[in-house]
């Protein structure tokens, strides 16, 4: 067992008057997740600790927050990569409790940018695509939804309007993809869209998929 000093912002809307740290000694197994560390404190130490998870396994994108100042998913960091001592913060969204916050500005601007097929036809028979559209999409149809690009893109949090990273990154998705028959020039030439972006590749950074909205808002201002 190894122990860890995890020091996490906590807030209470109703109960404090301002976010404040609180430190927890933990103890883990090796390989063991700061999500799992988050679960010891929850069983043994404050069960008022409040965080959000689900799959366990990097799919859902539930457990994303602040780790040591960068933005990770917990269930796919391990404590020991961190160093003894681990600082956690929420997501930067509004916070709704400790670690969980309000999502309802992410899934806005996700919807602005129509995230489903649009046929222009009938759709009389199945529409069949080649292996060759469906490797266009490689690179775009990974994320998660975990709003760590969102929180670390300088623009988001100086912008309300900035529709954000995941929104134009599935935008591109969208674009690429030959059975979607809409015409979404509207969207890309919209002024709070690719236009804002400030090429800082924050997004590609943190995203724990590897994918790259910064590269498909260029290539979406290459071909509008
Ligand atoms: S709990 Fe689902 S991504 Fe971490």
């Amino acid at each position: 067992m190894k122990r860890y000093r995890f020091i996490i912002q906590r807030f209470n809307p109703e109960v404090d008057k301002s976010p404040f740290f609180r430190g927890y000694d933990v103890e883990l197994k090796r390989g063991g997740t700061v999500l799992e560390g988050l679960f010891y404190i929850h069983k043994y130490i404050d069960p008022s600790l409040s965080f959000r998870f689900s799959c366990r396994g990097s799919v859902c994108g539930s457990c994303a927050m602040n780790i040591n100042h960068t933005y990770r998913l917990a269930c796919e960091t391990q404590a020991e990569w961190l160093g003894s001592r681990i600082r956690i913060r929420p997501l930067n969204l509004p916070v709704i409790k400790d670690l969980v916050v309000d999502m309802e500005r992410f899934w806005d601007c996700y919807e602005a940018i129509r995230p489903y097929l649009i046929s222009n036809s009938k759709p009389e028979r199945e529409h069949v695509m080649n292996p060759s559209e469906r490797q266009r999409l490689d690179g775009l149809i990974e994320c998660i939804l975990c709003g760590l690009c969102f929180s670390a893109c300088p623009v988001t949090s100086l912008n309300d309007e900035y529709l954000g990273p995941h929104s134009l990154l599935k935008l591109h998705r969208f674009i690429s993809d030959t059975r979607d028959g809409s015409e979404r020039h509207d969207l890309i030439r919209q002024r709070k869209g690719i236009w804002l972006c400030r090429s800082a590749f924050s997004c590609q950074e943190v995203c724990p998929k590897g994918l790259s909205p910064a590269r498909s808002i260029n290539r979406m201002r290459i071909k509008r």
